[in-house]
C-alpha cells in the first residue's frame, strides 16, 4: 500500500479532494482525534468498501474537552498512525493544527438537540457542541460523500446523523459495529491509561451490559435492572458510574418496553472514563 497523502492544511484537502471528483471518485471520510487502533482501522475498512477514496481526519478537537479533562495527556502518535493508515490503505491523512482549525477570532458554535440531551451531556455540557462543530466543519472541507462513525461512541452517531438532517449536510452517515478485544472490552484510546489490574476491570463493563440487556428484553423490571447494573459495575470495582440507561435506539429517548433500544452506560476506572453500549433486542 502506499503511504497516505498527508494534507495539513484544508486549502491543500479541497485540491486533492477536488480532484479525486472531477476523476468521478466517490469519497468516504473518517474523522478521528489518533491514537489509531483497530476499533478505528475498522472503519476505514467500510469507507474503503463504499468509496473509492478513504480521507481520515486525525485532530484532538479541543473545542469537545472540558478544561477539566485530559486533552493534555491524550495520546497523540502521528508517524505510528500513519504507518497504520498505509497499512489499512487510506489514501488522505488530514492533520490540521488547532490554528487551522481555529483561527484568532473564530467564534461560531452548532448545538445540536434531541439526541444530545441527556446522557453524556448531563456529565460533560459542552461535549456534543465541540463534536458538532467540528464534524460539520470536516464534513464542509472535505465534502465528502459519506462518513463512517462508530457505535462505540453511539450517542455521538446518533447526534450527527441528526446534524446531517437538520443542516441538510449532503454526507451519508455510516454506523460501525463495535470493535473489542477477546475479552469484550470496546477498544479505545483511552484503554490507554489502564494498568493491568484496571483492564481486567475494564473488561467485564460489557458483559454486566450484555447480561442487563438480555434481562431488560425478557421483560426484567427496568429500574430494577438498571439498579442491579450500576451495583454490579461498582462491585467489580469501577470507582463510580456516571449513568446505566435505556433508551430507544435512534431518537435516544426513554426506551418502551419490546421496542428496539440501546443499553448505554459510563462509569470510572480511577481517573478514566469509560463508555460502552450495547443493543437491546426488541423482545
Ligand atoms: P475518536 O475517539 O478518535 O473516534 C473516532 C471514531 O472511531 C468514532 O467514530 C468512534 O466511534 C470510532 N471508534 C472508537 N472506538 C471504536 C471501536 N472500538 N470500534 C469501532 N469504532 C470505534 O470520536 C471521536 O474521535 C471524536 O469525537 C470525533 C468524531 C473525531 C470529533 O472530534
Amino acid at each position: 500500500m502506499n503511504a497516505p497523502i498527508v494534507a495539513d492544511s484544508v486549502a491543500a484537502l479541497r485540491v486533492q479532494v477536488r480532484n479525486w471528483r472531477l476523476a468521478g471518485l466517490r469519497v468516504a471520510m473518517v474523522p478521528t482525534m489518533g491514537a489509531l487502533h483497530d476499533g478505528h482501522i475498522s472503519l476505514v475498512r467500510i469507507a474503503l468498501e463504499r468509496a473509492d477514496r478513504c480521507v481520515v481526519s486525525i485532530f484532538v478537537n479541543p473545542t469537545q474537552f472540558a478544561p477539566t479533562e485530559d486533552l493534555d495527556r491524550y495520546p497523540r502518535q502521528l508517524t505510528r498512525d500513519l504507518e497504520r493508515l498505509r497499512e489499512a490503505g487510506a489514501h488522505l491523512a488530514f492533520t490540521p493544527s488547532v490554528a487551522e482549525m481555529y483561527p484568532t477570532g473564530f467564534a461560531t458554535k452548532i448545538s445540536v438537540g434531541g439526541p444530545s440531551s441527556g446522557l453524556e451531556t448531563d456529565f460533560r455540557p459542552n461535549f456534543f457542541d465541540g463534536v458538532a462543530t467540528v464534524v460539520a466543519k470536516l464534513f464542509l472541507q472535505a465534502a465528502p460523500d459519506c462518513a463512517v462513525f462508530g457505535e462505540k461512541d453511539y450517542q455521538q452517531l446518533c447526534v450527527v446523523r441528526q446534524l446531517c438532517r437538520d443542516l441538510d449536510l449532503p454526507v451519508e452517515i455510516v454506523g460501525a459495529p463495535t470493535v473489542r478485544d477477546a475479552h469484550g472490552l470496546a477498544m479505545s484510546s483511552r484503554n490507554a491509561y489502564l494498568g493491568d489490574a484496571e483492564l481486567d476491570i475494564a473488561r467485564q463493563l460489557n458483559a454486566i451490559l450484555r447480561r442487563t440487556a438480555a434481562a431488560l428484553s425478557a421483560g426484567a423490571d427496568e429500574a430494577d435492572a438498571i439498579e442491579d447494573a450500576t451495583k454490579a459495575v461498582i462491585s467489580v470495582g469501577f470507582r463510580k458510574v456516571d449513568y446505566v440507561a435505556a433508551r430507544a435506539s435512534v431518537t435516544l429517548e426513554p426506551w418502551q418496553q419490546n421496542r428496539n433500544g440501546r443499553l448505554l452506560a459510563a462509569a470510572w476506572l480511577g481517573t478514566t472514563r469509560l463508555i460502552d453500549n450495547v443493543e437491546i433486542p426488541s423482545a
